[in-house]
């Protein structure tokens, strides 16, 4: 496995970039992270911020959820169709954020299911707390804490979904090695992330701003796969969804990069994408 080069003080610039995020936000404004920020495209403020969670979900009834869940959607897929989750279950949520993923999961588990999402923003889990009372949903808890050392008991959890946060995290492999802990043999994996297809170029690797946009921080797919196997998971499955142009564009004047040649050599359909992973901790 490549061993990245991870500043030292990546967790506290981390917190910091999504202590802001959730400080600042406003329903109405989308918020930005990993999806670069879309206020320069056309169209009305409303179109933008539809368009933006059209991208990421399938499921009908995240349009269903409030402006205050919704325009914080900080993700790069849609987890909970991914983990095609079944009444009863308990889900975590690796880097809750807002809450998009965990009501969502909510509903799929109804009222004899429960889901616990974990953040490590002290203002993020804030954020979260007060959408459950808006959204009114009692099966859903939010703990602060980090995803490396998960506030969660041993064999407690049916699957673990995540939407755009382990490519944030400064040591990934202990991020799996806690998640086969807390998931009962059999439970299941199922994460939406940004990885690369090789190397990024120096100057995006050594962005602190870039590591906490998602595209620094992210693994070679297969130093990816490489982790979650030696955790101890079996049956990884990785599938590329999209990465788009105007998004790699977006993150150089986002990032403040003045090295535009350095995105030149991206290839945006494959150098860096966003992906779905699903794998099982073995009964
Ligand atoms: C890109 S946002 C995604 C939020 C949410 N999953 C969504 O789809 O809207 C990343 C979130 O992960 C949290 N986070 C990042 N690194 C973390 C870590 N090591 N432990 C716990 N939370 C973390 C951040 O505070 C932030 O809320």
């Amino acid at each position: 496995m490549t061993t990245q080069n991870i500043p030292s003080d990546i967790r506290t610039v981390v917190r910091e970039r999504y202590g802001s995020i959730a400080e600042k936000f406003q329903p109405g404004s989308q918020a930005d992270c990993c999806a670069p920020s879309q206020s320069s495209c056309c169209g009305s403020e409303n179109e933008v911020q539809m368009g933006a969670i059209a991208q990421l979900y399938d499921d009908p009834a995240a349009f269903e959820l409030p402006a205050d869940v919704t325009d914080l959607s900080l993700g790069c897929g849609d987890p909970v169709t991914l983990a095609s989750l079944e009444e009863g279950q308990i889900v975590l949520d690796l880097g809750s954020g807002g809450g998009i993923d965990c009501f969502l999961a909510a509903k799929k588990v109804g009222p004899t299911g429960k889901v616990i999402g974990v953040d490590m923003t002290p203002a993020m889990i804030e954020r979260a707390r007060a959408n459950k009372s808006k959204v009114s949903a009692e099966n859903v808890e939010f703990r602060l804490g980090e995803i490396e050392h998960l506030p969660v008991a041993d064999g407690t959890v049916d699957v673990i979904i995540s939407n755009c946060v382990i490519n944030l995290s400064p040591d990934k492999p202990q991020v799996f090695r806690e998640a086969f802990r807390v998931l009962r043999p059999g439970g299941r994996l199922a994460v939406s992330d940004i990885v690369t297809d090789g190397d990024l170029p120096d100057v995006i690797k050594n962005s602190l701003s870039a590591w906490a946009g998602c595209i620094a921080g992210a693994l070679d797919v297969k130093d990816y796969i490489a982790a979650i196997q030696q955790a101890g998971f079996t049956e990884v499955d990785v599938t590329a969804s999209y990465w788009k142009q105007e998004m790699i564009e977006a993150a150089v004047e986002q990032f403040g990069l003045d090295d535009k040649e350095a995105f030149k050599d991206i290839n945006p359909q494959k150098s860096i994408f966003s992906a779905k992973i699903t794998a099982c901790k073995p009964l």
